[in-house]
């Protein structure tokens, strides 16, 4: 009989990295591993380190700071690649290779140019060639979705030989139906001979709506461990997310499998990366999403009141999510901060606590109550220090009855500028004055602004897409004052491509 232990591989630095605009320096990288490994994470994929030095650094980096989970690094079915990767791993405590090669007739046609046996003996060969770094290698055969089962049970069966010891079966394009997935992964337990020597892996992207649908087919038909990724997120539309199958998984009992994640830090993980990425959670969000919880019908809320089990079956509580939670003020001390920071997972040397306590009186001077989010934001933002063009100040005003104008005062690399104008908002006329200086064409494709906790005095995020010579460029920015926020986040946009 199959043990019902679930391995939890979590790609949220690698595969959830990919996504453009929401790229994370080794030190972010660095808190957001520790926090999986406070979560319970069995493995941690902790890049592609073949693909840049900022990758490489990255693993090696990661795999000194956390000592429990395996650390992945990721490689192409290449020498090099696998080389590369083994050195990224030296200093993990448990290093494991991820190599692999696309396997569906597709891939092999047009991305090789290729035939099956070539690609056969190509994934046996990068198979061996980590084994002689690692004991423990993972094979991927991407595209594996949508690869004709007869000719995926081959390629399964030789990396098993080869010495594999778990085999990555991503449904790379997020085709696949639940069932189809699910019979795919019963039909490599029934064909493959030396089954039992590895580990069946899920890694499903979410293109239709299924990543989560696929994963627990997988998981409900052998698959042992499961790829996944801190509020699904990933390239398109994302990987399958971390919570939802920690969730399923713990409130389907009678499915008798089970993880080693702590749920109760999902909530506090979920907001560190949206804010460490700079990407919102969609307020709808299964589990993690901001009305995942609010009951707003009438009868609803009448019988959540009677029984909270009529329309919640989920506990709050269990994911972390503690409406008691201590509010910090003013008069909190360093202390308060640093626990309150470390019950979030988030752990940072002194002198990274000393300037978020100077940040956070800060604040604390604007806004009453501080909450989790805003120090979580406070934990992650250092990003302007470094800033070519800073605003060294901004005046705007805006009314009923009056045309909104709005004067700036730039530092371009040390040198002062000044301009003014008007606008149909204050944010349109500081943006109007902020171009005379900096005269660029720049098209603002995306521009949102969210509010981190509540009241009248939250502080507020910008997140902003541009557009500057058909590059896209992507800015974020929190204060409690919304024009301020909106200009910061433009400016952090023209960062980007300034020098
Ligand atoms: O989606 C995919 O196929 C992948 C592999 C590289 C594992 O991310
Ligand atoms: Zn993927």
């Amino acid at each position: 009989m199959m043990d019902g232990r679930v391995y939890i591989f979590d790609t949220t630095l690698r595969d959830g990295e990919q996504v453009p605009g929401c790229q994370l320096n080794t030190v972010e990288k660095i808190q957001v591993a520790k926090a999986l490994e406070s979560l319970g994470v069995d493995v941690i994929e902790a890049g592609f380190p073949i693909s840049s030095p900022g990758d490489f650094n990255s693993v090696v980096e990661i795999s000194k700071a956390v000592t429990w989970p395996t650390i992945c690094a990721l490689s192409r079915a290449v020498e090099k690649d696998i080389d590369v990767a083994a050195e990224a791993l030296k200093y993990a405590k448990r290093g494991r290779i991820h190599t692999g090669i696309g396997t569906s007739d597709l891939h092999i046609k047009y991305k090789f140019n290729s035939t099956r046996e070539e690609i056969l003996e190509r994934a046996v060969r990068a198979v061996k060639h980590a084994k002689k770094y690692v004991e423990d290698v993972e094979f991927y055969a991407e595209d594996a979705g949508r690869t004709d089962n007869e000719f995926l049970a081959r390629v399964v069966e030789a990396v098993i030989k080869a010495g594999a010891t778990v085999v990555n079966i991503p449904d790379t394009t997020g085709y696949c139906l639940p069932e189809e997935y699910g019979a795919k992964i019963k039909y490599l337990c029934d064909h493959v001979a030396g089954i039992e020597n590895a580990i069946i892996s899920t890694h499903c992207h979410n293109d239709l709506g299924m990543a989560t649908a696929n994963t627990m087919a997988g998981l409900m038909n052998g698959a042992r461990q499961c790829e996944v990724t801190i509020n699904g997120i990933g390239e398109r539309a994302g990987n399958t997310s971390l919570e939802e199958i920690v969730m399923i998984l713990k409130s389907h009992k009678e499915l008798k499998l089970d993880t080693n994640i702590n749920s109760k830090r999902i909530y506090p993980l979920s907001r560190m990366v949206s804010g460490l990425m700079n990407m919102p959670v969609q307020p709808n969000k299964a589990i993690v999403g901001r009305n995942a919880f609010a009951h707003s019908s009438g009868i609803h809320q009448d019988g959540v009141l009677k029984n909270v089990t009529t329309y919640e079956i989920i506990d709050p509580r269990d994911i972390g999510l503690d409406n008691n939670s201590i509010v910090l003020t003013a008069r909190s001390g360093h202390a308060a901060l640093k626990y309150r920071l470390e019950s979030l997972g988030v752990h940072l040397d002194e002198e990274k606590l000393d300037l978020v306590y100077q940040d956070f009186l800060r604040l604390a001077d604007k806004k009453k109550e501080i909450h989790d989010d805003d120090i979580l934001m406070l934990a992650g933002g250092e990003r302007s220090k470094n800033h070519h063009v800073k605003v060294d100040w901004l005046q705007a005003t805006s009314g009923i009855g009056m045309k909104p104008v709005a004067s700036i005062g730039l530092d371009i690399a040390g040198e002062k500028f000044e301009a003014a104008a008007t606008g149909n908002g204050p944010v349109d006329a500081s943006i109007n004055a902020l171009r005379q200086i900096i005269k660029r064409h720049i098209t603002i494709n995306e521009f949102t602004i969210q509010g981190v906790s509540k009241g009248a005095d939250d502080c507020c995020k910008v997140h902003m897409q541009v557009e500057n010579d058909g590059h896209i460029y992507y800015g974020f920015a929190a204060s409690t004052d919304i024009v301020t926020a909106s200009i910061e986040a433009y400016v952090d946009c023209i960062n980007k491509f300034v020098d």
